[in-house]
């Protein structure tokens, strides 16, 4: 009687060791291959991509191009040109979301909320991240 339990009891783990090892294979596999991928993606964190669906995409356009409505009436600029990007410093960026504007180009009125009661600090961080990571 006490032989064959012996016997028999190691046959009932290898199949939870098999699934254990099958666990941390998918793991492994899901850290390598698809965390970097989103990271790449995604600069400023997804909190700074959901911010910028939330409250800037209707006129910047969901990937900074600026191609909406809003932007093509207010002649808002491709945010992935690195024209654009060395034309302004993060100062300047955290200003104008801080601030807004409200100024006219080539006679074209240019107006944009001021932020700075909307979003705390580290969230325009994220967003100035975000919109760095637009750059072509
Ligand atoms: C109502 C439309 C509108 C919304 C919403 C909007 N913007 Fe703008 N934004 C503009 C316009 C218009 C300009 C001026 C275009 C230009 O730079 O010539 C502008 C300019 C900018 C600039 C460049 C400022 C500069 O100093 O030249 C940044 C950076 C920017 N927006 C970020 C944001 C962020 C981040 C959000 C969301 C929190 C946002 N915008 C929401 C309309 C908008």
């Amino acid at each position: 009687m006490r032989a064959s339990t012996r016997i028999r009891r190691p046959f009932l783990w290898i199949p939870l060791i098999l699934s254990f090892c099958a666990s941390i294979a998918a793991v492994q596999l899901a850290d390598g291959v698809v965390a970097p991928q989103r990271a790449s993606a995604q600069a400023g964190g997804e909190e700074g991509s959901r911010l910028f669906r939330a409250k800037c995409a209707s006129c910047h356009g969901p990937d900074g191009r600026g191609h909406t409505k809003q932007g093509e009436k207010m002649a808002i600029p491709d945010m992935t040109q690195a024209a654009w990007h060395t034309a302004h410093t993060d100062a300047q960026i955290r200003t104008s979301i801080n601030n807004g504007l409200d100024r006219e180009k080539n006679g074209t009125r240019q107006k944009m909320a001021a932020f700075r009661t909307k979003l705390r600090p580290e969230q325009v961080n994220q967003l100035i991240a975000l919109i760095r990571g637009f750059r072509h």
